[in-house]
């Protein structure tokens, strides 16, 4: 019984971790998107009918390409926490 109790508070510590990773990633991508991304297209061009982005991994390719496109030279962590913001908030893939 003593040993049980720390292993359900580490349990609970560490769903509580992810979770606030996870809305950490949402908010930098956020950041990162309205600071960065709407200078060429604003948001419509996620929800156009003619989209070429089909799943996550292509959604994340076109955050590379776009990012690319002004030398902002962003590190692999800020172009997922970008997808992960638009795959949240508008594409909604698992
Ligand atoms: C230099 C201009 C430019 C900038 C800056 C730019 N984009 Fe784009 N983006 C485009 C163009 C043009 C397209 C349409 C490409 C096509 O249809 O093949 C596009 C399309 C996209 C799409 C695909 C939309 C869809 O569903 O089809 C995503 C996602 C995207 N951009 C994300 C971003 C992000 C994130 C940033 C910031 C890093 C960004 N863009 C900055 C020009 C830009």
């Amino acid at each position: 019984m003593k040993t049980l109790i720390p292993t359900v508070s580490l349990g609970c510590l560490l769903f509580a971790g992810a979770a606030s990773a996870n809305s950490e990633t949402f908010e930098l991508g956020k950041e990162l998107h309205d600071n960065n991304c709407v200078r060429c297209h604003d948001s419509s061009m996620y929800t156009r009918e003619e989209s070429r982005i089909d799943d996550i991994d292509s959604l994340r390719t076109m955050v590379r390409g776009c990012q690319n496109n002004f030398d902002l030279a962003w590190f692999d962590d800020e172009v997922n926490a970008v997808a992960h913001y638009l795959n949240q908030k508008y594409y909604h893939f698992d």
